[in-house]
């Protein structure tokens, strides 16, 4: 089984009930989509996305607790968010390791609950400048893999995303052969570690737009992306669906 390809939108921080209205345009624009297609709004808007995707979107998380309930103000279960119409939620995405401080052990407990709740984790990886600049790309995303993705991890239940962190909001992105090199080392990584790892599908991330995603697509073991501000608009990401 070759690899599902999917097309993912991360809104982050960003969107209101106003911004649903981009979901009903992408619905139109995309009547037959060759891919899967994944919105990850904010919180507030997973259960009214959900109900105006009618299953033809997936709709995710952005995080979760890898508690299954308590006394933990502001936090999100995995099964609220499957409760609320999710089926995938994001994991271990740069920001919330940078800005929550969060680690590949606490990223794989995430991971763990998410799975017993019976969401697909999108667990992110990516190396920051500095690190690329010193040559440990391959080492830091052979870490984060080892540490972040469960044992439990399966092509039906895992998603893996590369997302170099210089690359995301910039408008720069690694050149094929860098993006080439990584996804091939995450391929060999899970195929040795998982019975069907060749078949997890592996995202790229980090300023995909639509005047570059066919590019990035034709890459061997990119099976789509994890998108951020071209996923807002169904102007953007519409093409970017169309291009996988
Ligand atoms: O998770 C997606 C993301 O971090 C990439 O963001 O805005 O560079 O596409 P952007």
């Amino acid at each position: 089984m070759a690899p599902r390809k999917l097309a993912a939108g991360n809104w982050k921080m960003n969107g209101t009930l106003a911004a649903l209205d981009q979901i009903d345009q992408l619905v139109a624009d995309q009547p037959a989509p060759g891919c899967d297609i994944l919105i990850c709004p904010p919180a507030t808007l997973i259960q009214p996305m959900a109900a105006r995707a009618q299953g033809r979107i997936a709709i995710g998380g952005q995080d979760c607790h890898a508690s299954a309930s308590g006394a933990h103000t502001g936090d999100i279960a995995a099964a609220q968010l499957r409760d609320a119409g999710a089926s995938h939620v994001i994991l271990g995405h740069s920001e919330r390791r940078t800005d929550h401080g969060e680690t590949d052990a606490e990223v794989q407990a995430k991971a763990v609950a998410a799975h017993a709740a019976g969401l697909i984790a999108v667990i992110c990886l990516g190396e920051t400048e500095a690190q690329r600049d010193a040559g440990q790309t391959l080492d830091v995303i052979a870490s984060q893999l080892a540490g972040s993705v469960p044992e439990g991890a399966s092509a039906a239940n895992t998603v893996i995303a590369y997302e170099p962190v210089w690359a995301i909001g910039t408008g720069r992105t690694p050149t094929n052969d860098q993006i080439a090199e990584v996804h091939a080392l995450i391929r060999d990584r899970l195929a040795a570690r998982f019975a069907d790892g060749a078949d997890m599908a592996l995202l790229y991330g980090g300023s995909v737009k639509p005047g570059n995603a066919a590019e990035i697509f034709a890459i061997a073991h990119v099976n789509g992306a994890l998108v951020g501000g071209a996923s807002l608009k169904a102007a953007d990401f519409g093409p970017i669906v169309a291009a996988l």
